[in-house]
């Protein structure tokens, strides 16, 4: 019931939302934050072996950090590590084979990590896998790996590294969720469930964070269109090749989200709109859009990751 007390709160609210709308077109008139410094953090990168995680490593090489790469594709993640130290002429860079569908495995490297390397200041959550099943074609087990690396291994890895961040009050968290983390779509629902959870833990972490007074631990959520790696081969749209973007372009936005603090990063931006119409649109009209876009069936086509450790990242 709209009493006068809830219109009060209603005005209250729109009347913050414009304030910081404000802010930001000020900011963003005067050209946006200041960059951040990184050279002197630890920054943790998970599935940094392929795809868009080993494109951040080679981007945030360059900018003199300690890097360390967890991937269970040891001979790829080793190579990534080699190549970086060679081009950077540094050993900064630290490939550690890790499954992320492990919670002991997680804590095991964690604590490697804290022993040899020190405690890490920046977490870069961007491990990911996908079934692209329909949901009673994903084995029971696939469904719980799904879970494991995409979501679970999130805390795993925040209960290793937050505390020494809280103590510091200074980090920052980057959860790469997916723009399948804000549509539900067929053939993939293990998988949006899942991103879906990983843009909820980003919401209820920096609301935390912000709650405990550790403004100094800056989060970033990255919710990418589907990327031109293995891991989605083989999407159609209406029998065209789904459009795709390339790792290279999104790791370039995420390190400037990371560096001016963004909280939320989509690629591309302007799946906002989209986003937006979706929450308030009745169902029926997101099916029929589904359909009329072509997107009803674009798995039917999927193929995935070809290699080895398809089964496991
Ligand atoms: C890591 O963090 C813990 C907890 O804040 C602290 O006790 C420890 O000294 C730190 N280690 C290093 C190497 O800075």
């Amino acid at each position: 019931m709209l009493t006068r007390q809830v219109i009060f709160q209603y005005i209250i609210l729109i009347s913050i939302l414009l304030k910081h709308w404000f802010y930001n077109l000020i900011n963003l008139i005067k050209g946006g934050s200041p960059l951040k410094d990184l050279s002197s953090e630890i920054i943790l990168i998970t599935g940094a072996a392929n795809g868009l995680g080993r494109s951040i490593a080679q981007q945030l090489a360059h900018f003199g950090c300690t890097l360390i790469l967890w991937d269970v594709d040891e001979v790829n993640n080793v190579r990534v590590a080699q190549e970086l130290n060679q081009a950077t002429k540094s050993k900064h860079i630290h490939a550690m084979k890790c499954d992320l569908s492990s919670r002991e495995s997680i804590y095991e490297c964690a604590k490697k990590v804290q022993d040899t390397v020190g405690n890490v200041t920046m977490v870069i959550n961007n491990a990911g896998i996908v079934s692209g099943k329909s949901l009673i074609d994903c084995s029971d087990a696939s469904i719980q790996r799904t879970f494991d690396v995409n979501v679970l291994a999130h805390f795993w890895i925040l209960k290793a590294f937050l505390p020494s961040m809280l103590d510091n009050n200074h980090g920052h968290i980057v959860t790469v969720s997916s723009i399948a983390g804000c549509y539900g779509v067929s053939k993939l629902v293990d998988y949006c469930s899942s991103k879906f959870a990983a843009v909820g833990l980003h919401e209820a972490l920096t609301a935390e964070l912000h709650s405990l007074n550790r403004d100094g631990i800056k989060t970033t959520l990255v919710c990418p269109t589907f990327i031109n790696t293995d891991m989605f081969q083989g999407l159609t749209i209406k029998g065209k090749r789904a459009p795709v973007v390339e790792p290279e372009y999104i790791a370039d936005k995420i390190i400037k989200a990371i560096r001016t603090n963004q909280h939320t990063l989509l690629v591309p931006n302007n799946a906002i709109i989209r986003i937006v119409i979706d929450r308030i649109a009745p169902m029926s009209a997101k099916l029929e859009r589904n359909d009329v876009f072509g997107t009803s069936h674009m798995m039917d086509t999927f193929v995935g990751h070809q290699n080895k450790f398809s089964e496991k990242q």
